[in-house]
């Protein structure tokens, strides 16, 4: 007999395997990046934040510790805060620790077992907090709870540079979500990574170490696993490098040799240095990302730095 949660894990992997099949069917090979995080994926993503090489987390935290009361005062009190791919659940706290009586948290994330364990440990920190997890897949319209009695005001958390994974037209459909999600003088608290010096923009997305290879051939490995896929994951090569046109930092999987990968029923033909382009991360000038964010409907209101210039904290409000 099937109960109900394996029906559900079977809906998701179905998704996943026609997500695969369609990409690796486009030319070129593409893959989604949000399929990097299953529970694997999710702590080499924690590992991959601790690299050296990897500076936009420890930037960013950096910036909301420093700034953490002013912008506590900007964001004001007794609000719903809602955090879109939410992690480990580390950067709420910087805030969490200076606003004034919050009126709760709404964490989602894709990565259900991460979310709930995070959850769990923030409710042992904070036992009065009123917290909500959603695991969702923030790629798709979701439905945020309304916390009652109503907060003074809703304020999306957005931190990560995650939006750079989207492409440019995406990321505006993402941010008018977040306009309605908000409201009418909402706020949206979001951390995007600057344009720099290609040499620093690559060597964090392929670290001495290797994390970030075995982050990106973790989609291999999941394809494996869960879809019967037969991919020889070590004749394929980790490569990052910037698209200076395109102002983003790629990240491919290049096969080493001709090859034929079967998953189920259907063959895909590699030839050698074919590559599957698995992530987009769109770096910003802050000119840039205050012209995507007028399209959604957002007008900033301040924005804060590290002293390099590396990574910027934004904070704007929904017209
Ligand atoms: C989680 C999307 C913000 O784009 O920097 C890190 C993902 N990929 N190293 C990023 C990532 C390779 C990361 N985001």
């Amino acid at each position: 007999m099937r109960d109900k949660r394996n029906l559900k894990v079977e809906i998701i992997n179905n998704e996943f395997l026609t997500d695969v099949i369609d990409g690796l069917n486009q030319k070129p090979k593409t893959l989604k990046p949000k399929y990097f995080y299953d529970n694997r994926g999710a702590e080499l993503f924690t590992e991959i934040c601790k690299t050296p090489e990897y500076y936009p987390t420890r930037t960013e935290i950096e910036i909301l510790k420093l700034n953490a009361k002013d912008i506590a005062s900007e964001i004001g009190d007794n609000v719903a805060l809602i955090e879109y791919g939410s992690g480990a659940l580390e950067k709420i706290q910087i805030l969490l620790n200076v606003l004034e009586n919050p009126a709760g948290i709404i964490p989602v994330d894709i990565s259900k077992d991460q979310l709930i364990e995070a959850t769990a440990e923030l409710q042992t920190m904070y036992p009065d907090l009123k917290i909500i997890p959603i695991p969702a897949d923030f790629t798709k319209p979701i439905s945020i709870p309304k916390l009652s009695p109503a907060p003074a005001n809703r304020v999306a958390f957005f931190p990560g540079s995650t939006i750079g994974n989207f492409e440019p037209n995406l990321a505006i459909s993402f941010l008018q979500g977040v306009t309605d999600t908000i409201g009418p003088g909402g706020l949206l608290l979001i951390g995007f990574d600057l344009k720099k010096q290609t040499e620093t923009l690559v060597a964090a997305y392929d670290d001495k170490a290797g994390i970030t290879e075995t982050f990106n051939k973790n989609i291999l490995h999941r394809i494996n696993t869960e879809l019967g896929g037969n991919f020889d994951i070590q004749s394929f090569k980790h490569i990052a490098r910037y698209n200076e046109k395109e102002g983003r930092i790629e990240m491919h999987l290049e096969s080493q040799t001709n090859q034929s990968v079967s998953i189920k029923n259907t063959v895909f033909q590699f030839m050698e240095k074919e590559t599957i382009h698995t992530e987009n991360c769109y770096k910003f000038t802050e000119t840039d990302f205050k012209v995507l964010a007028s399209k959604a409907g957002l007008s900033p209101v301040k924005a804060w730095n590290d002293n390099r210039r590396y990574f910027a904290v934004m904070l704007l409000r929904a017209s």
